[in-house]
Parts: C-alpha cells; sequence; structure tokens
C-alpha cells in the first residue's frame, strides 16, 4: 500500500477537494482506496461527501478497543467503486480533546495512527490518500511522517511561497518521503481558462512560475490547476470529479493520479 498526504502551509489551498477529488479517481482505476481526514482541527470530508459519521479517527486515537473497521466508511454501493473514508470528528468536545492533548496521548496517538496504517495494509488498500490540517500541527505531522509522497498545495501568492519556502526547508527535509508540489486555484490572465484550456501567454506564464518553484524549493510540480468557478461554487457540496467527469478539473485530477502513480 502507497500513503499521500495533501498538506500545505497556508489554509484554503485546496487540501480536502485535492485528496477527496483523487482518492475518487483512483478507487475509479479499480484501486482499493481509503480516504483518510486528519485536518482535526477544521475538519471539512464529512460535509464534502454528505456523511455524518458515527465514529471517528478521534475515537481511535482514544479507544484503544476501536479499529480500521470500526470507522471506515464504505462507498462500494453507492459510487461501485472501491472507496472507504473515515473522518475526523465535527464535535467541538472531541476536536479540544485533539488540540489538549499531553505528550502521552500524542504519542499513544501515533502508535495508532500507524496500527491504523498497518490495519489498512493488512486488509489490501491500495492506496491510502490523508487529508492534513495546513502548517505544523503535530497530527499534521503525524499524517506526513506515515506518507510515502507529500504533495504541497499552494496557490500562487507570495505570502504562501516563502512560508511554503521556510516550512520545506525546516520540516520536509527531515522526511522521508517523496515531495511533490501542486499548484491549485492558479489565477492567470483568463480566468477562468476557455474551455479549460490555458492561452500561450498563459502556458509560458504558468511555466515560468513552475521553474521558480522547482529551483527555489526543489521540489518537482506535478500539476498546475486553474481557479475554475464551477470548482468553488460546487465543489464544496459533493465530490467534483464525480458529478462532472468531463470537466477540465477532473481531468487535471487524472493527470495528477497518473503523476503520483508513475512516481512510485
Ligand atoms: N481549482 C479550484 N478552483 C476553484 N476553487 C477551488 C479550487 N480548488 C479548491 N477550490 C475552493 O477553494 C476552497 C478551499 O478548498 P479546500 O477546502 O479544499 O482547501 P483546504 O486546503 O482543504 O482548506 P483548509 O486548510 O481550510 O482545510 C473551497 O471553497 C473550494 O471550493
Ligand atoms: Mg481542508
Amino acid at each position: 500500500m502507497k500513503i499521500i498526504a495533501f498538506h500545505s502551509y497556508k489554509g484554503g489551498t485546496g487540501k480536502t477537494h485535492l485528496s477527496a477529488n483523487l482518492a475518487t479517481v483512483l478507487a475509479q482505476k479499480g484501486f482499493k482506496t481509503a480516504l483518510l481526514d486528519l485536518d482535526f482541527r477544521g475538519p471539512n470530508l464529512q460535509t464534502l461527501c454528505g456523511i455524518d459519521a458515527n465514529i471517528t479517527i478521534n475515537d481511535l486515537l482514544f479507544d484503544p478497543d476501536l479499529t480500521g473497521e470500526d470507522i471506515l466508511v464504505s462507498f462500494e454501493s453507492q459510487y461501485k467503486i472501491p472507496l472507504f473514508a473515515a473522518f475526523a470528528s465535527t464535535d467541538f468536545r472531541k476536536m479540544g480533546d485533539i488540540v489538549r492533548a499531553d505528550k502521552k496521548q500524542r504519542q499513544r496517538s501515533l502508535k495508532r495512527i500507524l496500527r491504523l496504517r498497518d490495519e489498512l495494509s493488512d486488509s489490501g488498500f491500495d492506496y491510502t490518500i490523508i487529508d492534513t490540517s495546513p502548517g505544523v500541527q503535530m497530527e499534521s505531522i503525524d499524517g506526513l511522517v506515515i506518507s510515502d509522497a507529500t504533495c504541497l498545495v499552494l496557490k500562487a501568492d507570495d505570502f504562501d511561497i516563502s512560508g511554503t519556502k521556510s516550512m520545506v526547508t525546516q520540516l520536509y527535509s527531515l522526511l522521508d518521503s517523496i515531495n511533490y508540489v501542486v499548484l491549485n486555484r492558479v489565477v492567470a490572465e483568463t480566468c477562468p481558462p476557455e474551455h479549460g484550456v490555458w492561452s500561450k501567454s498563459d502556458i509560458e506564464l504558468v511555466n515560468q512560475f513552475e521553474k521558480t518553484i522547482t529551483e527555489e524549493m526543489r521540489m518537482r510540480v506535478l500539476t498546475s490547476i486553474p481557479c475554475f468557478c464551477e470548482v468553488a461554487r460546487e465543489g464544496s457540496r459533493s465530490v467534483f470529479s464525480l458529478d462532472h467527469p468531463d470537466h477540465p478539473f477532473s481531468h487535471h485530477i487524472k493527470e495528477l493520479a497518473t503523476r503520483i502513480l508513475e512516481g512510485f
């Protein structure tokens, strides 16, 4: 099993959307895929998947008797693809428990995340996709530590870039994973691009930007996804590429999947 985490320095770059859409595309390719919400501070995946989960990853971190089977929700019958998800709790009390966890509990949490990884692997999962909190929260780092590949999601703005650069130097250099960059919500001169395709001058602009990122961060840019109004409008209510498989955003997700698979 391979694990891919989506992370970012700043919030709102598109981690949740990209992780849910990528997990869906991988499951559509026939891979048994688990989507894990490790964004305990601002969980969104329950809303995105239209789920009200009874037992969450938060419970698993605090209750030694719970296993992966207790928390995984199957989408197999709904979407006819081998997609499963485990969610972070939206209960403020449980969110607070995570934030206030002492060192001992943080160690227990990491052990239980590692045990969950082993359970998923033993249950025949091909891929696990992890959505994390932005910045350097402990729980996000747990997600990064167990990952084989990390996709650092950036919006192309200066705040995002300068913060991300320090995070890459100080944190990513310690990780034993393949680290990629995904540019998302990219605003070029023509926005949104006509029929989802950049114009020639915009391609040059985006290429130049990708080159700067590659040179400055020494990480490969897997894809640059434009800012699409339809995604901003509809994307938070459902997994966009399931409802709009032919939309250019969905093609970008398929391209992202191909490049990630090629990297292993
Ligand atoms: N390519 C895109 N084009 C337009 N809007 C997008 C795109 N990708 C994501 N969005 C929008 O950006 C917003 C933030 O996306 P999302 O919640 O996935 O980000 P996030 O990184 O998970 O945020 P947080 O750090 O708060 O968890 C959402 O409103 C979403 O619809
Ligand atoms: Mg999110």
